[in-house]
């Protein structure tokens, strides 16, 4: 079995040097453009963060393969293969960092054979480095993370996103889910405006579930390792296994909350982040 140690720490130093980078300019205006719609974010900072983790982890690393949010978003292909692959979202939360709404992340993890081997999250306004590598717990600054267990859905606190799709589909759909969990009824509903740090609440107890529907891989795939090395389970919206490419997430502080989740909440079509563009034109009949 190999040990990505040493590339988990390059990762956290790494991440805190984007962190800096993100903090400095938080307070200064903006230059926003949008992407796929009218909530889909991008500023200079993203693309300046990004080139800086990739260029650096490069360096460190060649023969590493990467799946970057923007360097996805100007164009280039996404492939998941089995070579050591870092995804790294630069700012999760980048509508929070245009209004400095306080809770934006850097999320990278890294995979071997489609695996991830470990994940980073470091929020960077409060200051909180997530990290789990495989087999060997998750850590919040170095303390370590439990899922809270709770097994009753009714006790539970759900974080959930109302994400960027804007369709009506998407809105009606996701608009329901909420209401049919308030009635079961749940504790409470919440949403802090970044998926990384979202499942991060998961991982440390301070909420039971996390859903989501059409984020992408590099929002998730740090935190999903998060949770389940802090005991929690993480899968598919509608119960199977968890695909991070599949565009569609739960995290739940027990199997027995998990499934009942799944069992409420109804999902909307996404495209794979994997799937290629053309395809789905053509399925599509266009
Ligand atoms: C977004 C955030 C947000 C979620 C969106 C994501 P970004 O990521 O995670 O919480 O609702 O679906 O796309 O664009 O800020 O990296
Ligand atoms: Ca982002």
């Amino acid at each position: 079995m190999s040990d990505w140690t040493e590339c988990l720490n390059f990762g956290i130093s790494v991440a805190k040097q984007a962190a800096e980078m993100i903090m400095s300019s938080l307070h200064h205006p903006k230059d926003v453009k949008l992407k796929s719609s009218a909530a889909d974010l991008v500023t200079e900072t993203d693309q300046r963060v990004e080139k800086f983790l990739i260029m650096t982890i490069r360096r460190r690393f060649p023969q590493h393969r990467f799946i970057g949010e923007e360097s996805i978003g100007a164009g280039e292909h996404l492939e998941l293969t089995d070579s050591p692959t870092w995804i790294i979202d630069p700012i999760d939360g980048t509508v929070n960092f245009v209004h400095r709404f306080p809770f934006v992340a850097v999320s990278i993890a890294f995979t071997v054979n489609k695996r991830t081997e470990f994940g980073i999250v470091y929020s960077c306004v409060d200051n909180k480095l997530f990290c789990a590598q495989r087999g060997q717990g998750a850590f919040l600054n170095g303390v370590p993370l439990h899922a809270s267990g709770q097994e009753d859905v009714s006790r539970c606190v759900v974080v959930t996103e109302i994400g960027a799709e804007r369709d009506d589909e998407a809105l009606t759909t996701v608009t329901t889910n909420i209401c049919r969990l308030l009635k079961l009824p749940v504790h409470g509903v919440r949403a802090l405006g970044t998926a990384a740090v979202d499942m991060c609440q998961v991982a440390s107890g301070a909420a039971d579930v996390y859903y989501h529907i059409g984020m992408h891989c590099w929002d998730i795939a740090a935190s999903a390792l998060i949770v389940q090395e802090a005991g929690g389970i993480v899968m598919d919206t509608d119960g199977a296994e968890f695909d991070m490419m599949s565009r569609r997430v739960l995290a739940a502080s027990s199997s027995a909350v998990a499934s009942r989740i799944a069992q409420v909440i109804r999902t909307f079509p996404c495209r794979r982040d994997d799937e290629d563009p053309c395809v789905s034109v053509v399925q599509n009949g266009l």
